[in-house]
């Protein structure tokens, strides 16, 4: 009979064979559910000689990189590199305001920094690394296959195909099979914290699509700033887990306001979250009035560069989750 328990054996084991008893496996994490379960598992089977990879783009959450380090590399005993290559994509992504650009940008030079790093592990056989993990959930297998929609291009980051064929990587896919809420459970009983099994999603592109237009280092550390306190206030509420995703968009406009006997003349912050089952529609959260009233005045106190607060009521369809 088919139980998360004999998944777990079963696909040690067929891992164990596919990969062999000498060769090496790479893959990239990202902070989420599916990479880490998927490391994870991969530790189980072959131990060091799976080897994580984050790239820290400069345009993760607050803390993200470090946060991976503990929970992942510290915490969960995964073989795992951090790499900084922030300066690199915020270099690349200067000037350009354009959502479509900005993501070719980050999934293009991703391919560049993860092909360059990975080439610095060498393996103790001696040869090159093998193996690509990928944490594919069967949902993406089936967008894969079937979805022509206009926004295509949402799965751009995805697409390992350069990374296959320049490397000379074989795919292990070990999630492609599981839903949603099967890998949560995977994951809780593989020991994962359950903070990080129930994470909200993050896009691959990260602050970068939630700074509408030109990405700065200091756009992109207010509407980081932003990020944080909202989501800390979303927790201390308990309303976390009734929310399938929520995050602040940093405004390219600015608006004129008073702190203390001055007059200020700063951005806004938008506020977005939402209810859904699937992502392709979804409704705007219910939140009570005071607790908006409260991370409103939290927003504009603590974070520079911020003169007003603004709550999303759209739902989608008409408008997306992201703003860009
Ligand atoms: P939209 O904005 O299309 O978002 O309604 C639906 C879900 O997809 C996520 N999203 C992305 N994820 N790369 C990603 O990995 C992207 O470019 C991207 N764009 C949107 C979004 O966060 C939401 O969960």
């Amino acid at each position: 009979n088919w139980t998360m328990e004999n998944f777990i054996d079963t696909e040690i084991q067929r891992i164990r064979n596919l990969v062999g008893p000498t060769a090496e496996v790479i893959g990239a994490v990202s902070g989420g559910v599916d990479s880490t379960v998927a490391s994870k598992l991969m530790t189980e089977a072959i131990g060091d000689r799976f080897h994580a990879l984050l790239v820290d783009n400069g345009v993760l959450r607050l803390n993200e990189a470090a946060m991976v380090k503990e929970t992942l590399g510290d915490g969960l005993g995964i073989n795992l590199t951090v790499v900084d290559a922030s300066e690199e994509f915020l270099s690349k992504l200067k000037g350009v305001a354009d959502p479509e650009k900005k993501r070719k940008i980050i999934g293009n030079t991703f391919i560049h920094v993860f092909e360059r790093e990975a080439a610095k592990i060498k393996p103790r056989d001696g040869k090159d690394i093998e193996f690509l993990l990928q944490g594919t959930l069967y949902p993406d297998v089936i967008e894969s296959i079937s979805f022509k929609g206009p926004s295509q291009t949402i799965k751009t980051h995805h697409n390992v195909g350069g990374l296959l064929e320049d490397m000379k990587l074989k795919l292990i896919e070990p999630l492609r099979e599981l839903f949603k809420d099967e890998v949560r459970h995977l994951g809780e009983l593989l020991g994962i914290p359950h903070d990080l099994v129930w994470r909200h999603p993050f896009p691959g592109p990260g602050i970068a699509i939630r700074v509408l237009g030109e990405v700065t280092p200091s756009q992109v550390q207010i509407a980081r700033m932003a990020d944080h306190i909202y989501i800390e206030e979303i927790k201390r509420a308990g309303l976390y887990h009734k929310i399938a995703q929520a995050f602040a968009c940093l405004l390219p406009v600015k608006s004129v306001g008073v702190m203390g006997d001055q007059r200020t003349y700063e951005q806004v912050i938008a506020l977005r979250a939402i209810e859904t089952s699937d992502f392709m529609t979804a409704d705007w959260f219910p939140f009570e009035h005071d607790f908006l009233k409260r991370v409103a005045s939290r927003i504009v106190n603590e974070v520079d560069g911020v003169a007003r607060v603004t709550y999303d009521i759209t739902s989608k369809p008409p408008a997306t989750v992201e703003w860009e």
